[in-house]
């Protein structure tokens, strides 16, 4: 049965004793981590979120706490009595803080008993994620996964103190909004009050951070809780939380000084190290040329090169007709790796297969040459020009990729990253490596050929660039920045458009009609034209800066309470089905759609 806390009063946290504090009669509480018996004397081992002090239960001091003692067991919460007392010769823990002392208990209290918890209460065990996320205030408990709770607090706390020091105001917006698309599909929430109207969640705080800056309000920013209704993908969660930014009469470089000063701040506050600065850029077409990706990990450098052209030239069938459907060809030059076996050769062609590659072609270079069993279809003025186009020396490895230029793009950057991985060239390079990606297009189009924003709707164009807006979209570029950290996208932004008739055209290139636009943005075209100022801001994801400083690819293991991998909550059970008396009350009527 659980005690009441009957008048005692915690004096000291379970990390807190040392040896100038023995002598002292202390009063502690927390879990049973281990309990061991040896014998005469029974050992507790009681933990907070602080540490571990060892507990000693002994018949000659108190005859009542030691037939306790003998009941208690793993995580049953205990307030403890007793005096501190210098451990015994030969059995000092230095590993641990409080390792010289020990509590000699006069009396205790089971302040709750535990049901046997369903996995060790350490680190280091194998216990499977759904587990730990199904009983996560246990899996928080493990002192690994407190201390990323605690850097997660840390990172925040440097965050505000760099943002208030910068004269910037903490600024609540709404989470109830219109929706106001950006880009993800948003979470709806039905109003009960006006039945068959909606609020969505926002996805991100941007045309309310944008308003601020309207109101004159010059310097905002919020650690701010975003939604975003999205088919899961690594590194996301549908509720993430942003550190959102935005400034007034500033132009990209002021943008710059300010990611690189927070990310400065933080690296020496969390982890005491020191990052260079200023970040290089690379514009987003030679991200997307040389790592095929526009978050390229710049650790290690393994570029790929362009050889549509000289492919064109060659005999082989496959190559000529993906040029001839004007698709590309593209390859890596895998340096030294001509040693790869058949086998590394055959895994590397099935991991390009899991981005849509249907196969890769591969030469090693060997005295001069290229050797490779479809090298009959490339007579040698080719093989010199395919050498020289891709640096390849005696004992390289090129790896083509041929396809459409999405496919190879995403094909072969992750095939960079695996040869980095499987050649330990991660490890040999800076542990952080910083870039700003910009000059990104203002537009891409999908698949059915429709326009869209590559960053969102409130993106100024470059200033050179406004007039292609009229005659060729497509090839104008934003003042649209992403920050990335070792292949991470850590954040992006852009300069905003403060120009009505401006932010008009961006929707009419959007294929948004004045009446669409009207009934969705309408609020902020009418604030644009009430003296908006010149503005622009960024968004760091929180949960990706902690996961990086923290050194875990896993979003969910810095989040308190995550959604697992499939968007559940395996915890609370959610989603769930709701009360029919709430879905009376919203006055809607719904059947799910067949879904089977
Ligand atoms: P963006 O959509 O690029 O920009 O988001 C900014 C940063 O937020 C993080 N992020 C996520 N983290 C976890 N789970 C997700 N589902 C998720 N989606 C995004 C990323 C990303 O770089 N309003 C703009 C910012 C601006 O223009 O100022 C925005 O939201 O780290």
């Amino acid at each position: 049965m659980a005690e009441m806390l009957g008048g005692w009063k915690r004096s000291h946290k379970c990390g807190d004793l040392r040896a100038s504090d023995i002598g002292k009669t202390v009063l502690l509480m927390g879990w049973v981590h281990h309990r061991r018996d040896h014998g005469g004397l029974v050992l507790v081992d009681l933990r907070d979120r602080y540490g571990v002090t060892q507990i000693v239960f002994d018949p000659q001091l108190a005859d009542k706490a030691m037939k306790q003692s003998h009941l208690i067991r793993n995580e049953w919460v205990l307030a403890i009595k007793g005096e501190v007392t210098k451990r015994p010769e030969g059995t000092v823990n230095p590993k641990l803080a409080t390792g010289e002392i020990e509590i000699r208990c006069n009396e205790v209290k089971v302040l709750n008993p535990s049901q046997t918890p369903v996995f060790p209460i350490e680190d280091d065990v194998e216990v499977a994620e759904e587990t730990r996320l199904e009983y996560r205030y246990l899996d928080l408990r493990r002192p690994s996964m407190k201390d990323k709770l605690v850097t997660r607090h840390k990172t925040a706390q440097a965050i505000r103190a760099y943002m208030n020091a910068n004269d910037f105001l903490e600024i609540e917006t709404p989470i109830l909004i219109k929706n106001t698309p950006e880009g993800a599909r948003e979470y709806v929430v039905p109003s009960r009050i006006y039945p068959g109207k909606f609020f969505v969640l926002p996805q991100s705080p941007q045309l309310f951070k944008q308003l601020s800056m309207i109101s004159g309000l010059d310097r905002y920013y919020q650690i701010a809780r975003c939604f975003r209704d999205e088919d899961p993908r690594a590194y996301r969660q549908p509720e993430f939380t942003q550190v959102d930014i935005e400034m007034s009469f500033i132009d990209e470089d002021d943008i710059y000084a300010l990611g690189e000063g927070i990310m400065k701040t933080l690296f020496k506050e969390v982890l005491g190290q020191d990052l260079k600065t200023p970040f290089p850029h690379i514009a987003f077409c030679d991200a997307m040329e040389k790592y095929g990706s526009d978050k390229p990990d710049l650790r290690f450098d393994l570029p790929m090169g362009n050889v549509t052209a000289i492919s064109a030239k060659s005999d082989f069938k496959v190559f000529k007709d993906v040029v001839t459907r004007g698709d590309v060809v593209k390859a890596i030059n895998a340096k030294g790796c001509a040693d790869f076996s058949r086998k590394d050769v055959e895994e590397l062609t099935a991991f390009v297969g899991k981005y849509g590659a249907k196969g890769m072609a591969w030469f090693k270079v060997k005295e001069g040459k290229l050797d490779s069993n479809i090298v009959k279809y490339f007579n040698e003025e080719v093989q010199k020009e395919l050498l020289t186009a891709l640096k390849g020396e005696e004992g390289d490895l090129l790896l083509f990729g041929a396809d459409h230029i999405d496919i190879v793009n995403e094909s072969l950057g992750a095939l960079r990253v695996e040869i980095a991985r499987r050649r330990g060239l991660i490890e040999k390079g800076p542990k952080w490596a910083f870039c700003w990606v910009v000059d990104i297009p203002m537009f891409g189009k999908d698949e059915k050929g429709r326009i869209f924003s590559m960053n969102h709707p409130f993106t100024s164009p470059k200033e050179a660039d406004v007039k292609l807006l009229d005659t060729d979209p497509m090839k104008a570029l934003s003042k649209g920045y992403d920050l990335v950290l070792n292949g991470f996208e850590l954040g992006g932004g852009s300069i905003r458009i403060h120009d009505t008739e401006l932010q008009s055209k961006i929707f009419k290139i959007l294929d948004i009609s004045p009446e669409k636009a009207e009934e969705r943005f309408g609020f902020l075209l009418k604030a644009l034209s009430y003296g908006a100022p010149p503005h622009g801001g960024m968004a760091f994801g929180l949960d990706r800066v902690v996961m990086l400083l923290t050194g875990t690819h896993n979003i969910r293991e810095v989040i308190a309470f995550p959604k697992t991998a499939k968007a559940i909550d395996l915890m609370t059970g959610s989603p769930s089905e709701i009360d029919p008396d709430l879905v009376k009350d919203l006055k809607i009527k719904f059947e799910l759609e067949d879904l089977t």
